[in-house]
Parts: structure tokens; C-alpha cells; sequence
């Protein structure tokens, strides 16, 4: 399922003739966000599997597969016949009720995790951004609350809410020009990033130090945090922008505890890491956690 004779470069130099066209002209007419993918000077003409055509005729190995989104490679031939059938039955409808969305619906909420699996309610977003957007709305929604909480070295969207949540390298390089933030979002931390464990203590003899400073974050009068005023923490289960980091066992499900307690609720980010990426469908099921 990939061109077998990649990688094949023709030209003398990258770009070729015709991708420097296309990126000089791209140049022209759209804007250049923090996110356009340069590393490899190049315009894409097609691709297939792992492998990828640029309008020169070279080809690459793809490593990004389309900032993960592609899990199952360019172009699968299983996925195009789906696309290509449906929409010759049905395009754009404004969301009114189809039978592929009520069976997405249904599917999505049999594979929920734990005791959420048949008892979920489903909202399609538009993106990563808009997915999280959306929960934070709907926490405030439920808990009648203010706040929403996220934790250092995470990434959670480019618009709105989540810009502000998110603190990794890339959140703060698009942060940058975007003040000011919003004064209802706040950041907890550290992470659990063992590797480079802020306290410098070692798991598991650290005793989950980093839970129990977010636990004192939330619940210590002194912290200047107001629990009882958060309506939620989105988290994600292994951290992706912030240095691809999986938490220890038992750093999830003791932040899990803590909003138990004081009646926030807990959202995972499941963007980078869910749908298969990190071997489950969902990635906090490697850690035996519930997301509200
Ligand atoms: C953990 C996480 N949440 C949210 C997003 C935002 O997704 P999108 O770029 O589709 O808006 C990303 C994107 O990389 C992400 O990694």
C-alpha cells in the first residue's frame, strides 16, 4: 500500500521547478500560520500508504502521515470507496439525521471506555480545537462553574478556549500575538513527566509527588485557586506537543480522584493519541481511567 520505489529524488535540488512555483505562489495568497508544514521545501502532488509524490516527480517517505491523522495511510483504498460512495448518494445536509451518522453515533458509543461504553451522547466537532472547545462549553454548561484547568506542557487547539489552555512550545509560539488570555483559564502542574521530572525525584519512589502538588493546587486555600469554581480539567492521557510523555501508572487516576472530590469534571484530549495511535482506541484506557 506505498510506492515501492520510494524514496526518489530527480531533481538537482528540493524544491524542484514546479514546487517552487506552487510555494512561492502560496506564499502570495495565503497566510503563513505557525503550522505550515516547511520542513521539506516541497508542494504535494499525491500520495499513497507511506509515500508521497511531489509535482517533480520526487519521492519521499512520508513520516507524518498527515499530523497523524491519516492512521491508516494515504489514500487507503478501503477508505476512498467509502468516501467516493457516499458522496454520490449524500454530500453536505446541515446535519439533519442520516443513517451513517446515527450508526457513527452508535458505534462511537459502544466502544466508549468502561461504564460509559452504550451510555455516551455524542458531539461531532470540526477539529482537534473545536472538539475540546465544545467539552469546556458543555462542563461550564453543567456544572453552572467558571473555570476550566489544563496542565503544563499541554496543547489542546489554536482557537479560543483551548489557545489559552495549552502551554506547550507550540501552544505558546501561537499564543504569542494573541493576548490577552482569557483570566477564566487556568494551568496546573507539573505533568507526570518522569524523564525530566521537575522534582527530580524518581517513580515509583517519588510517590506520585506531582499528583498530590496538583491536588494540593486545587484543594490548599493558600494556592489561590477556587475548586469549588472549576468546572473542569482537560488533560491529555499521554501527552503529545509537550514531549510525547505517558504518565506513570497511578498519575491519572489519583487526578481523576482529586476532581472526583471537589466536583470537576475530567476531560481527556484524546486528539493526538486516541482513535489506535497509542495501541487502544482511546489512549486513557491504558491507564483503567473513566473521562467524564
Ligand atoms: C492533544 C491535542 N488536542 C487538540 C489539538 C487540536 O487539534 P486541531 O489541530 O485538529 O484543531 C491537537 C493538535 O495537534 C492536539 O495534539
Amino acid at each position: 500500500l506505498s510506492w515501492p520505489e520510494a524514496p526518489k529524488i530527480v531533481t538537482k535540488e528540493i524544491p524542484g521547478p514546479k514546487s517552487k512555483e506552487i510555494l512561492e505562489k502560496e506564499d502570495t495568497y495565503e497566510t503563513v500560520t505557525e503550522m505550515a508544514p516547511r520542513g521539506i521545501p516541497m508542494a504535494w502532488s499525491e500520495a499513497f500508504g507511506s509515500t508521497v509524490k511531489d509535482p517533480d516527480g520526487n519521492m519521499y517517505i512520508d513520516l507524518v502521515a498527515g499530523v497523524a491523522t491519516n492512521n491508516v495511510g494515504h489514500s487507503h483504498p478501503k477508505v476512498v470507496e467509502v468516501i467516493r460512495r457516499e458522496c454520490a448518494i449524500l454530500m453536505h445536509n446541515g446535519g439533519a439525521p442520516n443513517l451513517p451518522r446515527q450508526r457513527l453515533g452508535e458505534k462511537l458509543s459502544q466502544i466508549a471506555p468502561g461504564k460509559l461504553k452504550g451510555n455516551v451522547k455524542i458531539t461531532y466537532g470540526l477539529s482537534g480545537s473545536s472538539a475540546i472547545e465544545i467539552a469546556t462549553k458543555f462542563a461550564k454548561k453543567a456544572t453552572q462553574r467558571h473555570f476550566v484547568a489544563s496542565f503544563e506542557g499541554s496543547y489542546h487547539g489554536a482557537i479560543g478556549t483551548t489557545l489559552d489552555l495549552g502551554t506547550s512550545a507550540r501552544g505558546r509560539g501561537i499564543r504569542g500575538a494573541y493576548r490577552p488570555f482569557s483570566p477564566f483559564v487556568l494551568h496546573l502542574g507539573p505533568y507526570a513527566y518522569c524523564y525530566r521530572c521537575p522534582f527530580n525525584l524518581k517513580y515509583p519512589e517519588c510517590d506520585l509527588q506531582c499528583a498530590k502538588y496538583v491536588e494540593f493546587q486545587i484543594g490548599s486555600p493558600r494556592s489561590g485557586l477556587d475548586a469549588q469554581d472549576i468546572a473542569a480539567i482537560v488533560i491529555e492521557p499521554i501527552q503529545g506537543e509537550g514531549g510525547y510523555v505517558p504518565p506513570p501508572e497511578g498519575f491519572l487516576s489519583y487526578i481523576k480522584k482529586v476532581c472526583e472530590r471537589f466536583g470537576i469534571l475530567f476531560i481527556a484530549d484524546e486528539i493526538q493519541f486516541g482513535m489506535g495511535r497509542a495501541g487502544k482506541f482511546f489512549s486513557i484506557e491504558h491507564y483503567g481511567v473513566e473521562p467524564d
